[in-house]
């Protein structure tokens, strides 16, 4: 695998195109009737969903619905009660901790709505993280981390440290960690919630790019309709549960 063959500098696309062979090729991700309970109250009650590579699929509904826990779920850092998940063939509630670990290193990418980038890292070194991890030679670390920083614009701060970012160049570097080990799901929790409708608008360009060109499925939650218009699909949550399904196309 090359350093950047994955992020090439190419101008987007505006097309939503439909990605090749979905209808047949098996689901990357698969939820059937996911449910989850925060000291008996019920934040999940029966999700299930599918997306296929390079499927984008919208995760919209009120604060407090579940999308969070929803994504948390799905990207195997939270466990659901009851339910299933299978991310390729592999049926998540069936690893243990380093099995969920390992799953989560090479093939998921999070970005998670608060960020949680390592505060005594620079920016440069939380990107660079998931890549040591797994286990990449760093002069494709280095170059890697170099294209991602700049395709979301904030090379200037790559040694700065989280403590020393504002919101939107945190949002950034996050977002720039979530794809580095070019994950084949990316689950992206508010991606634009903390920029301007310029860097806003990079991001979701990124985002599509990044899923047409390489196949990486993605799930976006998000409160704004230009993100979910570079979605295929739309799933909305409301008290826990699925309430509507509108195809994008
Ligand atoms: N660790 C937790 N312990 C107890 N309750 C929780 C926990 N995490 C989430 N909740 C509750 O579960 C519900 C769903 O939370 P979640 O974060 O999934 O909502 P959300 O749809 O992502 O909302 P927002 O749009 O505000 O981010 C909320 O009522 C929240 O208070
Ligand atoms: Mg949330």
């Amino acid at each position: 695998m090359s350093g950047s063959s994955k992020f090439a500098m190419t101008p987007s696309p505006t097309q939503k195109s439909r990605p090749v062979g979905t209808a047949e090729a098996a689901p990357v991700l698969s939820a059937h009737n996911l449910t989850k309970s925060y000291a008996s109250r019920a934040v999940l009650r029966g999700v299930s969903l599918q997306l296929s590579a390079g499927e984008r699929l919208a995760l919209t509904g009120p604060s407090g619905s579940g999308k969070s826990t929803l994504l948390n779920c799905l990207g195997g850092v939270d466990r659901a009660d009851s339910g299933s998940i299978r991310f390729k063939n592999v049926a998540l509630e069936s690893l243990d901790a380093d099995g969920l670990t390992e799953v989560r290193r090479r093939d998921i990418g999070t970005i998670f709505q608060f960020f949680h980038l390592l505060p005594t890292l620079t920016a440069a070194e939380n990107v660079e993280l998931p890549l040591q991890l797994n286990g990449i030679a760093p002069a494709i670390r280095t170059a890697r981390v170099r294209s991602l920083l700049e395709r979301v614009g904030v090379s200037a701060r790559a040694h700065a440290f989280p403590g020393q970012l504002s919101g939107g160049e945190m949002q950034r570097i996050a977002i720039a960690r979530a794809l580095a080990h070019q994950p084949a799901v990316l689950l992206a929790d508010e991606p634009t919630g903390n920029l301007d409708s310029v860097h806003g608008s990079i991001i979701l360009s990124l985002l599509r790019e990044l899923s047409d060109e390489t196949g990486t499925a993605l799930v976006l939650v998000t409160h704004s309709g230009a993100a979910a218009q570079i979605c295929h699909r739309e799933i909305h949550l409301r008290d826990g549960q699925i309430c509507e399904r509108l195809d994008n196309d």
